[in-house]
């Protein structure tokens, strides 16, 4: 185990890799600073790159999966980079490798996969999408469901992709035209991460013999805060797993509203531990210092069968005795 993580660690130094064929989605909009730095770091390291993002803000929709059944409506596309009446699906007037669609996360993902890919990297294989970076971070069990920038994801893992979703904690909706184009620019730091995480994911890796990740596998990566209240802008990788300190909501009654609103709370039940690595530290508590959380997530969410076992058994009378192995 050590041994494998300090390969994995040497390997997180690297900064160079093949040339991938790479989907980049996310759920804040196609216009949004993270994913166009990211676009634009991807591509410095010699990637193709075909963005296929939301054409306005997307957050908080999981794997919800809508497809388009207009143009573009009013107010029009994120940060007015798309009039009303636009078609639902369309590309950024320099760069015809930048394009939206007018759906869900999930949703532009497979569209990217199914209908632009096969032109696009002209038949050749996808060989990771890449999520994000989100506007806000998505640590634990509750906001991997919740987030659109993770259900795009897990969505791709689904239909075979190799996928990591990245979620900074900088939640500050950006259009990518206040990027200051300084290296220390949230989103340009974000990006950087991003790649250098991509690099190390394909070093040594032949993506025409060999996979990114095993199938059914993602990663989940959650950067710290970036930004003039931060110091931090060299965060180290860390592997992390996604229980451990993680919130989920519980709801009181606002006393000066008489309205219901959400608060935090980290229970033991979100916290258990059933699966992954359990000597690895909860992916919320790194990333709330100077380091960058990577989760390895699966979708297979049947309970290991050590759990199952008591409540199939207590279900035998209902099931019959023939259904369990
Ligand atoms: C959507 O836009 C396309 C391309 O401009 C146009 O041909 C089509 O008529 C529009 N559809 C609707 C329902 O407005
Ligand atoms: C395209 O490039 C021109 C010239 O650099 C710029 O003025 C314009 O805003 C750009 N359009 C978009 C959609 O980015
Ligand atoms: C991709 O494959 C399809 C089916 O084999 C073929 O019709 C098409 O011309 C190919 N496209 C490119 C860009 O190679
Ligand atoms: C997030 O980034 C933006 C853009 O650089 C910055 O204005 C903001 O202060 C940052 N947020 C925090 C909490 O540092
Ligand atoms: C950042 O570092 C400087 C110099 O070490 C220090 O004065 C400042 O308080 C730090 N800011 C934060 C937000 O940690």
């Amino acid at each position: 185990m050590l041994n494998r993580l300090s390969q994995l660690a040497a390997l997180a130094l690297a900064t160079s890799a093949a040339a991938l064929n790479i989907i980049l989605t996310n759920d804040d909009s196609w216009a949004s600073a993270n994913i166009r730095a990211t676009y634009e770091a991807l591509k410095a390291d010699g990637h193709n790159v075909l963005l296929i993002g939301p054409a306005v803000q997307q957050s908080g929709k999981g794997g919800t999966f809508v497809l388009p059944t207009t143009n573009i409506t009013a107010p029009g596309g994120e940060f007015g980079t798309i009039p009303v009446g636009a078609p639902y699906y369309g590309q950024d007037l320099n760069d015809s490798s930048i394009r939206y669609l007018n759906g869900t996360p999930a949703a532009c993902a497979i569209y990217g996969l199914d209908i632009i890919a096969p032109t696009f990297f002209k038949n050749q294989s996808v060989d990771l999408l890449v999520s994000g970076p989100n506007e806000g971070q998505n640590n634990g069990p509750f906001l991997y469901a919740l987030s659109g920038t993770i259900g795009a994801a897990y969505t791709a893992v689904g239909r075979g992709i190799p996928s990591i979703a990245f979620s900074a904690q900088n939640g500050t909706h950006r259009s990518y035209t206040t990027n200051t184009g300084l290296p220390s620019d949230p989103a340009n730091l974000a990006g950087r991460l991003a790649a250098n995480l991509v690099a190390a994911l394909a070093n040594g890796i032949d993506t025409s013999k060999e996979r990114l990740l095993p199938l059914g596998v993602g990663l989940s990566v959650n950067l710290p805060l970036f930004g003039p209240t931060s110091n931090c802008t060299e965060p180290p990788f860390t592997l992390t797993r996604m229980t451990g300190g993680a919130v989920t909501n519980k709801v009181v009654i606002d006393p000066s509203t008489g309205f219901p609103i959400y608060q935090n709370v980290i229970p033991k039940a979100l916290n258990t531990a059933y699966n992954g690595v359990p000597i690895l530290p909860g992916e919320s508590i790194v990333s709330a210092t100077c380091r960058t959380a990577v989760s390895v997530f699966s979708i297979d969410y049947d309970a290991p069968s050590k759990v199952a076992e008591p409540v199939q058994l207590q279900l035998l009378p209902v099931v019959g005795t023939s259904k369990l192995a």
